[in-house]
């Protein structure tokens, strides 16, 4: 692996970087990486448990793993850096099923997906890295290129999918759904993931949207999603987090009126640093939308309304951007404004919802299921940060071996919007091409980390 790192490496002292690297595909490619791993013969270690005490720290382990084979249509990636995302929190504590599961299934599909069917299972779905091999049949990709790749894995042999990639049959999110994912050295993906590299941003930093900021966009701006207009108040839940931290730039950036959500005085101040000045603390003003396991108390979803209409004049949300899920949802749907729209692509908390419909029809409102980005979405959303409009919302990295304790901090709620991993990149701030560009949003780049 070394001799692709060197190569690597030596793109940052060259007059042209990416001549520097079209040669690495002639370099062999090592038997074996270092990728973390869940184990199948672990799947039962948290019985029992409630989900808050399972610990990903004890079920993510880094082992040397064997090389995948590359297929047509499908390139593999020297990783450079990774993020955390909450479904690798979902494989690692075994919620709400083990993905092996969903590996035994992609499995079945064809005899190239076979090799996804293993006892372990690479997890990530994000990266940074450099293009080292193209299967057959690629030909906008070449050996060298910089690249990011989304994680929307389609096989698009069924008109179903053809509209909107999202809707194919065969849809799944890679190193989720499938293996060989980015929290790795090496990853294997379908070309068709592969978007450039942002030239103005570090591996850590361009690998750490493409999940979130995806998801975000569909959600919010397309015509999939709320198609969110100038002037719309958007409701944004965890609104420093993840999905939160660029939903809020999202809605900025395109004239609406974001009311964040947060649950401490730090992760207001970082809403505001994002330029969003309304800003509520669940946490300080203590919001409980349910009095006990089993009932909810309309009378917190009015006190919420009330503290939103004060926040904004007395606008209500014409879009709520919901993920929290069951302990949420029904204030969400209540203060939706009269022909507004719930737009939810998860359930943290849980995923019966319960909500009173007589608000949600009597008003008009809709709910809109969404989940990651098509094709063309998470290109878009790729674009809007390639050119400087939407910034990484990094806060902090860690070495690929503590990728547990990473995945644990987002499990715990104790980061704020991306947490980095460092695979290949042997430390921060290598991979950036275009300087001047960098200069023009420095500020914006490490808002998140303090800087
Ligand atoms: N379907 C998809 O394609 C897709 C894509 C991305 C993510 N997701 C899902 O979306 C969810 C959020 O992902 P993320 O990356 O944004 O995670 P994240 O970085 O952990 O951020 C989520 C934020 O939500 C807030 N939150 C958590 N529990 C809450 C609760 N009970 N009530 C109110 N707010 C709560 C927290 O903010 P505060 O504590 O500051 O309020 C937290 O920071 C996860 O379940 C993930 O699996 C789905």
């Amino acid at each position: 692996m070394q001799h692709i790192l060197q190569a690597i490496m030596s793109a940052e002292m060259a007059i042209d970087p990416r001549a520097a690297l079209t040669d690495i595909g002639a370099l062999p490619v090592p038997e074996s990486y270092r990728g973390v791993v869940v184990r199948a013969e672990d799947t039962a270690m948290f019985e029992g448990m409630a989900s808050r005490d399972k610990d990903p720290r004890k079920s993510l382990h880094m082992r040397e793993v064997p090389t995948p084979e590359l297929g047509t249509g499908e390139a593999l990636i020297a990783v450079m850096a990774s993020a955390i995302n909450y479904n690798t929190v979902w494989t690692s504590i075994f919620e709400p099923v083990p993905t092996f599961a969903f590996l035994k299934r992609y499995g079945r599909l064809s005899a190239l997906t076979r090799q996804h069917d293993l006892p372990y299972h690479v997890v990530g779905s994000d990266l940074s890295g450099v293009v080292l091999r193209v299967g057959s049949g690629v030909t906008k990709w070449q050996p060298g290129a910089e690249v990011v790749a989304h994680c929307l894995s389609v096989e698009l042999e069924d008109a179903a999918g053809h509209d909107d990639t999202l809707l194919d049959p065969e849809q799944r999110i890679w190193g989720f759904e499938t293996n060989f994912g980015g929290l790795a050295e090496l990853a294997l993906v379908k070309a068709n993931q592969l978007m450039p590299k942002p030239g103005h941003l570090t591996w850590e930093e361009a690998a750490c949207p493409g999940l979130v900021n995806s998801t975000a966009y569909r959600q919010l701006v397309s015509h999939h999603g709320a198609q969110m207009k100038q002037g719309d108040t958007v409701l944004i839940w965890g609104a420093s987090g993840g999905l939160g931290s660029y939903a809020t730039q999202f809605a900025i950036n395109g004239g609406g009126i974001p009311v964040c959500v947060v649950s401490s005085p730090e992760k207001a101040e970082l809403c505001r640093s994002m330029g969003a000045d309304l800003v509520i603390d669940r946490a300080a003003e203590d919001f409980r939308f349910w009095s006990d396991e089993n009932t909810q108390d309309p009378a917190e979803w009015k006190r919420f309304g009330q503290r939103i209409r004060k926040l904004t004049g007395g606008d209500d949300p014409d879009i709520v951007l919901e993920h929290p899920g069951r302990e949420t949802f029904g204030a969400s749907v209540y203060v939706a404004k009269r022909g507004g729209t719930v737009v939810t692509c998860a359930s943290t908390s849980g995923f019966l919802h319960s909500y009173d419909n007589r608000y949600l029809w009597m008003n008009i409102k809709r709910i809109i299921g969404s989940h990651f980005a098509n094709y063309r979405e998470a290109w878009e959303a790729n674009r809007l940060i390639a050119r400087g409009r939407i910034h990484p919302t990094l806060s902090r990295t860690y070495p690929l071996e503590h990728t547990g304790q990473a995945a644990y901090e987002v499990h715990r709620n104790a980061h704020q919007g991306k947490v980095g991993v460092l695979c290949l990149a042997p430390a921060e701030g290598f991979g950036v091409r275009d300087h001047e560009l960098r200069a023009r949003h420095e500020d914006a780049i490490g808002r998140f980390r303090g800087r």
